[in-house]
């Protein structure tokens, strides 16, 4: 299946949380329609903070019963540390609507063994898409911030995450921040059925342009990123000064 690219441009940062929230109830609430459950992957980093919280102020009446939420990337650090993704989303959506514990797939990133923690993820999702050995699981989809280096989830520039094609899950040692990070691997990003990105801001203006229109080699790592569906790339209008293109769908 061709994936097709979106390129979304809204005018300020409301309107971009504004549009990402309607397209996150929007994909909920088909893929509750077609198999009665919504699986996606949360983002972490600063920009999708203002989805979460809009999430929580306006949707609180969406079908939280039926939605499964896993993180496609985790800081090495407890639930409670200020840089965990997790205590992120929880202290903006999670602690405000009613989702039940039993639907929420935190990694277990206070395990002193990262390698340890993302083969613990990576059973859970095991399990909980009842994948066959060597399958991939399908999420109805998958949010991804985009990095100033060109990186995406945790797979940032010459990582050896980057190689990886039959973990789901693993810890990926990232030598500018001395640290590893719990992430998704590229097989899981692209067997997703939509793959949404967000970027903000002007700091992101010069990325944005290089991944959606420049062909570099190696390739960023955000330009790896291409689902079984949709990839939507939803961007406010200082983050997409540099582009050449207007807002457009393209098969790719
Ligand atoms: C993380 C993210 C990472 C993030 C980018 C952009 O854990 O940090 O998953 O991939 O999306 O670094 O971060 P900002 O939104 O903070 O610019």
């Amino acid at each position: 299946m061709a994936c097709i690219r979106i390129v979304r441009r809204l005018p300020t940062p409301a309107d971009l949380f504004r549009g990402a929230a309607d397209e996150f109830v929007r994909v909920g609430h088909a893929a509750i329609a077609g198999n009665g459950r919504f699986t996606v992957a949360l983002s972490g980093g600063s920009t999708p903070r203002s989805l979460y919280s809009l999430l929580a102020k306006d949707y609180a009446d969406f079908s939280w019963s039926r939605t499964h939420l896993f993180f496609g990337d985790e800081r090495h650090v407890p639930p409670n540390h200020p840089d965990s993704n997790y205590r992120m989303v929880n202290e903006a959506l999670l602690s405000k609507v009613p989702i039940p514990a039993a639907n929420l797939y935190r990694v277990r990133a206070e395990m002193p063994d990262a390698a340890a923690a993302a083969l613990d993820y990576e059973e859970n999702l095991r399990s909980f898409f009842q994948l066959q050995p060597g399958g991939f699981p399908r999420f109805d989809l998958i949010l991804l911030g985009l990095g100033p280096d060109g990186h995406t989830a945790s797979l940032f520039p010459d990582s050896e995450g980057l190689k990886e094609q039959s973990r789901l899950v693993i810890a990926n040692w990232v030598e500018k921040f001395k640290t590893h990070r719990i992430t998704f691997t590229f097989p899981v990003l692209n067997h997703a059925t939509d793959v949404m990105f967000l970027a903000s801001g002007a700091d992101k203006a010069d990325m944005v342009h290089q991944v959606l229109e420049g062909r570099n080699t190696p390739p960023f790592p955000a330009q790896e990123v291409q689902p079984e569906g949709r990839l939507i790339w939803m961007l406010d209008e200082a983050a997409a000064a540099k582009l050449r293109r207007a807002g457009h769908s393209l098969q790719m």
